[in-house]
């Protein structure tokens, strides 16, 4: 099977049947990354006026350079963390610029608190401005290691405020914040998504971008030896990008979900030792597994309640995970 991009871009459009986003004009931080290019590129299948902000800390110009000829999209290149202003009018805010792979937490911890936090500031105040709606893509990593799986969005979070993941945990805990205060303060219209790991196309696996699934597939296809941290039984909950582009647009497109902190993810649970075998399978690689040693404060189990997504959405994943990394493995082959 030769995997064709369009082709869950149009899963997407069917799976949002009802949810427009006609003649809205989006500006979308981040939009050259890995979910940032998915969003934008099905808002303007949607009808939408697209201004994809991106500084490609981490995101990629082919991401989106197949959009680049449309009328209706505009890429700025742009560190949101600096002030800008727009005096079109925006109708929608979606800010997810920040650097997200773990590998990245070391080397740029500064930029990722201040994405998430000034650059967040700018994104507020130009919601704030347009009188615009504001969407924001935090994490499952604000619970940090959860009291409670699978995680309601009622837990707290019990994380370290000092340790090597704090700039990205802790920069999303005050990102939530800002995103609460301005709401409080000047009655923004807000929304707060905390995705749990997603995966598929358009995901890097190179350096320190790569992220458990990406540098399984990597390996695995190029024959190296794949790296599992700790004995592997840490586990994860793994989404397909379409599902978790259909929940994000369609938390985006809500007037009722207004003020609603929601957890988008799949909640189906799985080692990472399971996930490197199961990608070994796919693969029919012969790749060997290293053991390596666990990083710091690497959470032991990730799963989402998804109940608030499924009752307030009217969204649940669909795609399971051994068709979801067939496509994605697939994808690698070709790219
Ligand atoms: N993919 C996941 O599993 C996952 C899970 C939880 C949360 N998220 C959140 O979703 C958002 C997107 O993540 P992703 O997986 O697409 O990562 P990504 O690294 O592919 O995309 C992030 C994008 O933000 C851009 N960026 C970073 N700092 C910036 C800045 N200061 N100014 C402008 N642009 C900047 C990068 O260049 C990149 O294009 C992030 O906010 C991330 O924290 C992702």
């Amino acid at each position: 099977m030769v995997y064709k991009l369009g082709t869950d871009i149009d899963l997407i459009m069917s799976n949002l049947e009802g949810i427009s986003f006609h003649d809205q004009k989006v500006l979308v931080t981040g939009g050259a990354g890995f979910l940032g290019s998915w969003i934008c590129e099905v808002l303007l299948y949607q009808g939408a006026e697209v201004i994809c902000l991106d500084n490609l800390a981490s995101g990629l110009k082919e991401n989106i350079s197949h959009l680049i000829g449309s009328d209706k999209f505009q890429f700025i290149k742009h560190d949101i963390s600096e002030a800008i202003s727009f005096d079109e009018n925006i109708d929608i805010v979606i800010h997810m610029a920040s650097r997200a792979s773990p590998l990245e937490f070391e080397h740029y911890p500064i930029e990722i608190l201040k994405a998430n936090t000034i650059g967040l500031m700018v994104s507020l105040e130009i919601a704030r401005a347009h009188g615009s709606r504001m969407v924001y893509t935090s994490t499952s990593e604000i619970y940090g290691n959860p009291q409670e799986v699978p995680t309601p969005e009622s837990c707290y979070g019990y994380v370290n405020s000092i340790g090597p993941r704090s700039c990205y945990d802790e920069a999303k805990r005050c990102g939530e914040a800002f995103v609460t205060a301005y709401s409080a303060q000047y009655g923004l219209d807000s929304r707060i998504a905390r995705l749990f790991n997603t995966y598929g196309p358009r995901m890097r696996a190179d350096g320190i971008y790569g992220r458990a699934i990406p540098r399984f597939i990597d390996q695995a296809l190029s024959g190296t030896e794949i790296t599992v941290y700790g004995d592997g039984s840490q586990t994860r909950s793994f989404c397909y990008v379409t599902d978790q582009i259909e929940g994000i647009l369609r938390f985006a497109s809500m007037d009722a979900a207004r003020g609603y902190v929601v957890n988008i993810g799949n909640d189906l649970e799985i080692s990472i030792l399971a996930l490197a075998k199961k990608v070994l399978d796919i693969t029919k690689s012969d790749s060997e597994i290293m053991y390596q040693p666990m990083p710091s404060d690497d959470p032991i189990r990730r799963r989402p309640d998804i109940t608030r997504a499924k009752e307030l959405l009217r969204w649940e994943p669909k795609v399971d995970l051994n068709e979801g990394l067939f496509k994605t493995i697939e994808w690698f082959k070709g790219a």
